[in-house]
């Protein structure tokens, strides 16, 4: 590749940034802040079993799950990385139960960043690709510390989003609205140079991607969705799709982006997770300005997640994500054989749109 065409994530923020000229280059040292943290989490996640950094954690958080000694540390990297910028005026992270202050001593910013900072933490223990998620909302409220009115906003107000996938290589993913760009880390130079400039989702699918172990415990309507995917809708066959499910949002969504296809994560009957197990303030958020911005559509079996008025940090969705005839097909599936479900969690989602 002629030199003239390597660009680096720092460069490509910059020429995104010269299209706002009302950007003050905050919002662009903050995204240089967010490609750091992830170089750092990279180095430790392939280190992971060399540096006794393997395995759990004494700490167990708000879900109740253990956390692996790699969740604590990525964490704690954005967390100190990002903390006294003067870029932000509140963090929330999967892994605290409430809002992260910015200390004292630092000064405050505009913005908000919310983050994942390991998913798929069950993989990592078996050398399995895991990654980190991150969301950025301008904040509502005037001045001081920042407060839930300037976190619990809707997808459609993210100003971006993205994630980071720590596998065969270490790739970064993000969209500021002008598109989804790809970046891969060289480890050689340290720096993430752009690898898959404006990714749009491929209008043929090729995969799905499920927790088929849970099937027992899904809606009627998503189980017939799941039959029509594998060609075995008698009333509409079809070419049947490949099933691929890794574990880790991240590494499912990432694929299915580049080679088409739909994830799904939907509610569950069992106790404690009538809407699903994805986290929409620090997963399903992300993954559908993401998606929106790369062609494809993410719902939560009703409708848009970006139109979820969220109305508490940790609320749970179900997501649906991918190509988009695939989902609106899953939601006409459950238009048609989930009353029940619907009514509650139609109800659930109007609630949450009027302050929970
Ligand atoms: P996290 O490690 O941040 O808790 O996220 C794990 C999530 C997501 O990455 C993945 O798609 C899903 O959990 C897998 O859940 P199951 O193991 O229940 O299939
Ligand atoms: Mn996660
Ligand atoms: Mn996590």
């Amino acid at each position: 590749m002629p030199l003239a065409n390597i660009t680096t994530i720092e460069r490509h923020i910059l020429d995104q940034q010269k299209r706002f000229p009302s950007a003050t280059g905050e919002f662009t040292e903050l995204l240089y802040d967010i490609a750091l943290a992830a170089k750092m989490i990279a180095r430790e996640t392939t280190r992971a079993g060399l540096a006794n950094i393997l395995g759990e954690s004494e700490g167990t958080n708000f879900y109740g799950e253990r956390q692996q000694k790699l969740d604590v540390y990525a964490d704690e990297v954005i967390m100190s990385l990002n903390e006294g910028t003067q870029r932000l005026c509140a963090m929330a992270s999967e892994e605290h139960d409430d809002l992260i202050e910015i200390p004292t001593q630092f000064g405050l910013g505009k913005y908000v960043l919310l983050f994942d900072p390991l998913d798929g933490s069950s993989n990592i223990d078996v050398n399995v690709s895991v990654g980190t998620i991150f969301a950025i909302h301008r904040r509502v409220t005037p001045s001081g510390q920042g407060t839930m009115a300037d976190v619990l906003q809707a997808g459609r107000r993210l100003v971006a989003a993205g994630y980071v996938i720590y596998g065969s290589s270490t790739m970064m993913v993000y969209s500021a609205g002008q598109g989804v760009h790809g970046f891969t880390l060289d480890p050689a130079l340290g720096e993430f140079l752009l690898s898959h400039p404006d990714i749009r989702v491929p209008d043929t699918a090729k995969f799905y991607s499920a927790n088929q172990g849970n099937e027992r415990y899904w809606t009627d309507g998503v189980r017939g969705f799941t039959r029509w995917l594998q060609g075995m809708d008698p009333d509409d066959p079809r070419k049947p799709l490949s099933g691929r499910y890794i574990g880790s949002l991240v590494t499912d969504f990432h694929r299915n982006l580049l080679q088409g296809g739909v994830f799904y994560y939907p509610a569950d009957s069992r106790e404690g997770a009538p809407y699903g197990k994805m986290r929409l303030m620090f997963e399903a958020q992300a993954m559908a300005y993401l998606a929106q911005h790369a062609g494809a559509y993410a719902s939560d079996g009703i409708g848009d997640i970006l139109d979820v008025v969220p109305h508490s940090l940790h609320q749970r969705t179900p997501v649906f994500v991918g190509n988009r005839d695939l989902v609106e097909r899953a939601e006409a599936f459950i238009r048609a054989s989930d009353a029940d479900w619907l009514e509650t969690f139609g109800a659930y989602r109007a609630r949450s749109a009027a302050g929970g």
